[in-house]
């Protein structure tokens, strides 16, 4: 198809994006099951959770369009879960493969805030101000999970990843 308009491509992306969420909702349960640190595995559990609500506001936002949802295979989401499926295969400290997860999961993220962050935008200049806001709404839990992962990269796991490195230089 040709996209001809900003609405043309608002609903191309839209396909992209309920592609993408489905897929993070099949990656968590591995990650969880991968997850070392009992914080970790209780973040990606409650994104999880969160992740079934933003597949839901897609489905509402396709049928304020009078749209049936429908999915476009989201290869940059594909991607990004192949390549922390790979990482996962390698032998790692568990505290560093937590730091491993971390670092995965906020590309996935971010990769989709940016889609968010774009999609809300083409809304609003359509002059669909509720649609903006349904989509707002998952980009600021996206957002929060995000600084999440941050905080417990940064006060917990990557700590304990580099108390590994120094088990290593000691041993
Ligand atoms: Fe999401
Ligand atoms: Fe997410």
């Amino acid at each position: 198809m040709s996209i001809d308009s900003l609405n043309d491509l608002f609903v191309e992306e839209l396909k992209d994006l309920l592609s993408a969420e489905k897929q993070i909702t099949k990656a968590l349960p591995k990650m969880i099951k991968a997850a070392n640190s009992p914080e970790l595995q209780s973040a990606f559990e409650e994104h999880l959770a969160l992740t079934e609500g933003h597949i839901e506001r897609l489905e509402q936002v396709f049928e304020r369009l009078g749209l049936a949802p429908e999915e476009k295979p989201c290869k940059g989401m594909a991607g990004l879960i192949e390549e922390g499926n790979e990482l996962l295969k390698e032998a790692m400290a568990p505290s560093v493969k937590d730091a491993a997860l971390i670092s995965a999961a906020q590309r996935v993220e971010h990769y989709e805030m940016a889609v968010y962050g774009s999609l809300r935008t083409y809304a609003q200049l359509l002059g669909d101000i509720e649609t903006a806001q349904i989509l707002q709404s998952t980009l600021d839990e996206e957002g929060d999970a995000d600084r999440k992962l941050t905080q417990l990269a940064e006060f917990s796991v990557n700590l304990q990843a580099a108390e590994a490195d120094m088990e290593e230089v000691e041993s």
